[in-house]
């Protein structure tokens, strides 16, 4: 676009209208349809001084005005508007500067080729592989994603196969980047190590080997003939059973760096991921730190170290990963489960901003008092370290009428998308603008529910894991509880005892010094805080320490009732939620209305399932007995014992 052009835009960027619009809920998602005008123009200067396609709304003399530098900077002021606009809070004099937290604010779709997804609980994948383009959905989708700043996309799943980067499926993956090209959105895909073998038929896919860098690269170059913007490469390497470079005797940063070297003529990046585990190590959750710390400083600045936002695996309560502190000279990127797989599939109402936040805010102390983990991979602890930044989220998103499998779903793939592009934004915030444009600004619904959203992940800590309890879900499939499960021959590491420990003496992973020592994979003063029984937070208490029944809390409880308490609490909460829909009625349409109504009573039922699944079977360590002033469980544990889910780790 030229220099100083004043624009009446077409195709995706709205045009000027006078009047604006009432929230519109009827296509039950947050936004409302393309013939939704704002009530602005639309100013494209490439001389504005704007970073990352950011924008800036006016009041001027001559009227309100959207400026951008680029088209896309100009699309997302316009869907800023419109969110203004629908929330009521465009009436006064708009004088608006935004650029986003992140450069790259990206999904991570965990879907397979036969069109299954991974830990997908929302149908079946959105890609259609193997069947005609979903044209239509795939721009639905494109406009939602760009609405709240998403702009990448890793198509498959982070468990790749070599099949991805045939030129057959690379075809079917350009036809999308075309589509969702308008939208601001840049298509990555998830590969496989072993490419170069086993798609390619070379004799190995040693990265140091120069026939295999050479595959590669010609590999890129094919992908960038057919996709020119194409964003670059996810890999899980040496972790479940994937391979990687230390098949080979090589390092993470060996692998990652042959792929930089590959994507780097074309602006390409590789995300690495972090998520490394093995059943030798006494503590899972020191691997990462362990494997990458030394290699701090040796990754090529077009690679990004992925980490999950906790050291085990996307636990409803986990402390925030040692490795954010542990590698200042790296590119670092922080990846959260969207979809829900440790918190009730898309059964329960769980909004997960809190989570993500939690982490995000928290104070990795790397550098002194105040270097937060956004402030790292926001690329302000280090800014020299930083060529690009990057947030990622696994999609809880399929083929569903409502995308998500749960209306309230909708909310964590919206947030995570208002938190990628404004890490400053809390999650209050984001939840009211989108129960808002979603389904209604009366203060009567807003408000209540509102405050259902931002107590649910409480709820469901504490509901199926307080105080610090954490991986002791139903083998697999990981939705109910089986903190007793058993499994002949399994990894130690993928069953609930290697995490709760739970004894006559009591429960809990003991990681301080004399433990694990994982404490010592923090900062001070937090390595200190957490070695502590007395200062280590009580939310936490079970995963940083083995603790005795009897423990004191700060409630006055012992450790046994506080458990039970807690459980109790939890199931209350959600009972609260169950009567608070039911007054909510008037308020919202009767399909949705019902939907949620229907989750909402497994959740409830769920709840309890967990209450006397997991306070019967630690009652037979601690020899205590439920206090008298919580619920009693009501279903024997024999018979809990006996349920068995026939479900996959996919839909
Ligand atoms: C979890 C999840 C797997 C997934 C893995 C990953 O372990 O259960 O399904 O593949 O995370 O993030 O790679």
């Amino acid at each position: 676009m030229n220099k100083n052009c004043v624009c009446f835009l077409t195709a995706l960027l709205t045009i000027i209208c006078c009047c604006s619009k009432p929230a519109d809920n009827g296509n039950a998602l947050w936004l409302p349809g393309e013939d939704y005008k704002v009530n602005a123009e639309v100013v494209v200067d490439e001389s504005l001084d704007l970073v990352n396609d950011g924008f800036m709304i006016k009041d001027t003399p001559e009227g309100r005005k959207i400026m951008a530098k680029t088209d896309i900077g100009a699309m997302y002021g316009t869907y800023a508007l419109q969110r203004l606009e629908r929330t009521g809070k465009a009436d006064g004099t708009l004088d608006i500067r935004e650029e986003p937290s992140y450069e790259r604010r990206i999904l991570n779709h965990w879907d397979n080729l036969d069109n299954t997804v991974e830990r997908g609980y929302a149908g079946w994948s959105i890609w259609h592989w193997g069947e005609p383009v979903p044209v239509e959905l795939i721009k639905e989708y494109s406009r939602l994603n760009a609405s709240i700043g998403i702009n990448g996309s890793v198509l498959n799943n982070v468990n790749a196969t070599p099949e991805m980067l045939s030129r057959e499926k690379l075809e079917r993956v350009a036809e999308i980047a075309d589509i969702m090209r308008p939208y601001g959105i840049h298509v990555y895909l998830s590969v496989n190590f072993s490419s170069p073998a086993e798609l390619g038929g070379l004799e190995t896919s040693d990265p140091l080997v120069p026939e295999v860098r050479q595959w590669w690269a010609d590999k890129v170059a094919e992908i960038y003939s057919l996709i020119p913007d194409f964003g670059g490469f996810l890999v899980k390497a040496n972790s479940e059973g994937l391979p990687g470079p230390q098949d080979f005797g090589r390092t993470h940063a060996d692998g990652a760096n042959m792929l930089a070297d590959a994507l780097k003529p074309y602006d390409g990046i590789v995300m690495w991921r972090a998520f490394v585990y093995s059943p030798k190590s006494a503590d899972r959750a020191n691997q990462a730190a362990e494997e990458f710390q030394p290699l701090d400083g040796q990754f090529r600045d077009n690679v990004l170290v992925q980490i999950k936002n906790g050291p085990v695996d996307f636990q409803p309560r986990e402390p925030f990963s040692p490795l954010f502190g542990l590698m200042p000279q790296t590119q670092l990127m922080a990846e959260f489960q969207i979809t829900q797989e440790y918190l009730g599939f898309s059964n329960h109402l769980v909004y997960l901003i809190p989570l993500f936040k939690e982490c995000l805010d928290s104070d990795t102390y790397c550098e002194g008092p105040g270097s937060t983990i956004a402030d790292i991979t926001t690329g302000k602890t280090y800014p020299s370290v930083y060529k690009t930044t990057a947030v990622a989220g696994v999609a809880n998103i399929g083929r569903d009428e409502n995308w998500c499998g749960h209306h309230f779903a909708q909310s964590s793939w919206y947030g995570f998308g208002r938190m990628a592009w404004d890490v400053n934004l809390t999650s209050e915030e984001i939840a009211q603008e989108w129960i808002e444009q979603t389904f209604t600004s009366e203060p009567e619904f807003v408000e209540p529910v509102l405050d259902m959203m931002m107590t649910s992940r409480e709820a469901a800590v504490d509901y199926m894991m307080p105080l610090g309890f954490h991986h002791i879900f139903a083998w697999t499939h990981h939705y109910g509880p089986e903190p007793w499960c058993e499994i002949p021959g399994a990894r130690v590491d993928w069953l609930p005892k290697y995490y709760h420990k739970a004894d006559a003496e009591g429960v809990g992973f003991d990681r301080t010094r004399s433990g694990s020592g994982n404490v010592d994979q923090y900062h001070e003063p937090l390595a200190s805080f957490y070695n502590s029984i007395e200062t280590c937070p009580e939310e936490l208490i079970l995963w940083f320490h083995h603790v005795p029944w009897d423990h004191k809390m700060s409630s006055g409880r012992t450790l046994w009732d506080e458990i039970c308490h807690r459980y109790d609490r939890g199931i209350k909460t959600v009972q609260g939620y169950v009567d608070l829909w039911n007054e909510m009625k008037p308020y919202v349409d009767a399909e949705r209305w019902e939907a949620v109504r229907a989750k909402l009573e497994i959740q409830e039922s769920d709840a309890r399932w967990w209450r006397d699944a997991c306070v019967q079977y630690f009652m037979e360590f601690s020899g205590m007995p439920i206090p008298s002033d919580v619920a009693q469980p009501e279903r024997p544990l024999e018979e809990l014992k006996k349920i068995k889910l026939n479900m996959q780790h996919h839909n």
